[in-house]
């Protein structure tokens, strides 16, 4: 068993992630009613806590760095420090690069995502910060693993995938996307090759979402002319059937 994951994230029209990109708001739509709804629309989902990206999360993480040169060696296991009723928020770190300082962010309990091969030093960190952890194998990209291990340990039955892109793009590979909410600016970005807000790291040839189905199940036009589209991932209809 895992959570149902819902990958909930703000885009322009052409799909691009950098919101610092994209072009202004129209006269008379004040940046501000566009921003709020982003966090509105993530309360209305009532998720227990959010999953995000090793890149994202260094984005918000206030910690530095600190030396534990005699750390023990622990087994790796999931480790839960004091949650205490919190949201999660869950950051995907294959190589522990993210730094927190505390036991949360933005309020909500870290749990951070790693993979084995992670220094004890850096264990020794995570535990001394009140950071729960948890290992998604060896190398760290056994996402549908961790996500198992959420449900289990702590219980959590709803998340939100909040980005970035790789991400995202990882999650779709291994089909733990059950459900797109996605919020579209009236504004483009509109440079080729920049980031997109589902953007798989891979081979050409490779087709991350193959399998799998979009069902729209919500259209609604928010204050400021935002678009929330919700859809519904579904298994493919065969072949024949299309
Ligand atoms: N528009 C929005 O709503 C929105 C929402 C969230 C974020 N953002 C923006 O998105 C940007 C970051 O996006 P991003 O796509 O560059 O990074 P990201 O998805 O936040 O993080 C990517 C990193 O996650 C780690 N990772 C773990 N397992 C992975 C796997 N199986 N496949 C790929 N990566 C895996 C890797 O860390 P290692 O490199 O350490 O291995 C990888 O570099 C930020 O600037 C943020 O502000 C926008």
């Amino acid at each position: 068993m895992r959570p149902h994951i819902i990958c909930h994230m703000g885009t322009s029209i052409d799909g691009r992630l950098h919101p610092s990109r994209f072009t202004r708001p129209a006269g008379g739509v004040p940046v501000d009613t566009l921003r709020r709804h982003y966090e509105e629309v993530a309360g209305r989902f009532e998720a227990e806590g959010w999953i995000v990206g090793r890149v994202t999360m260094a984005e918000m993480a206030k910690g530095r760095e600190r030396t534990f040169a005699d750390a023990p060696r622990v087994p790796r296991e999931p480790h839960v420090a004091n949650r205490n009723g919190r949201s999660l928020a869950v950051a995907i770190d294959p190589s522990g690069r993210v730094h927190y300082g505390q036991d949360n962010v933005g309020g909500d309990h870290v749990v951070a995502v790693l993979g084995e091969h992670v220094s004890d030093g850096y264990l020794a960190e995570l535990r001394g910060d009140g950071v729960s952890y948890l290992f998604a194998g060896p190398d760290g990209h056994d996402v549908s693993g961790a996500m198992a291990q959420l449900a289990a340990v702590f219980g959590v039955k709803k998340l939100l995938l909040e980005g970035g892109g790789k991400v995202n793009g990882a999650f779709l590979k291994h089909r733990l996307i059950d459900e797109f909410s996605t919020l579209i600016h009236p504004a483009v970005d509109g440079l080729a090759g920049t980031p997109s807000i589902v953007d798989y790291d891979g081979a050409d040839s490779e087709r991350p979402g193959v399998g799998q189905a979009l069902r729209l199940i919500g259209c609604e036009t928010l204050e400021g002319g935002m678009v929330w589209l919700r859809h519904a991932v579904e298994e493919a209809p065969a072949a024949a059937q299309l």
